[in-house]
């Protein structure tokens, strides 16, 4: 079964947001919006926020964040617990955030990367599988960390 996609930006990423989102439609993944719905100045925390929530309570849903480097919707997305978010710009990050990291939020700077640069990253990603073994023991310690144990 093909994973739900939730999609947030702010106003930096809000137009690489709506392309994205077209062409994910188009490759058939079952996309949820979570705004910004213009390109009006706001804040790109509140739309990490929004979607980290839904990803952590929904393991069947992967996040797909944009603002102007995606360096600020990584933090604040990083912030939620259960979430592994990765700021990706090309095909070997984004199929590494997948097989490595198996991060289920990936972010993307729409000042840095094109939305060409952008679909190729996103679809590596999409299609990768993590790899599990030693990244596995790698992404337990994260986890272990977020539990304070
Ligand atoms: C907005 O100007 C910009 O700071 C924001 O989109 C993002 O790049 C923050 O990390």
């Amino acid at each position: 079964m093909k994973k739900k996609i939730a999609i947030g930006s702010d106003h930096a990423g809000f137009a690489l947001k709506e392309q994205i989102k077209k062409w994910l439609e188009k490759e058939g993944y079952s996309v949820r919006d979570f705004g910004c719905f213009s390109a009006e100045s706001c804040d790109y925390p509140d739309f990490a926020e929004k979607v980290a929530k839904e990803v952590a309570k929904d393991r069947n849903t992967i996040g797909i964040l944009f603002c102007g480097t995606g360096i600020g919707m990584c933090i604040a997305a990083n912030k939620i617990k259960g979430i592994h978010a990765a700021l990706i710009h090309n095909e070997f990050t984004g199929k590494s955030a997948k097989e490595h990291n198996n991060a289920n939020i990936i972010c993307l700077g729409a000042r840095v990367i094109n939305f060409a640069t952008a679909k190729k990253a996103i679809s590596t990603f999409l299609n990768a599988e993590f790899q599990g073994g030693r990244h596995s023991r790698r992404v337990k310690k994260i986890e272990r960390i977020e539990k304070n144990v």
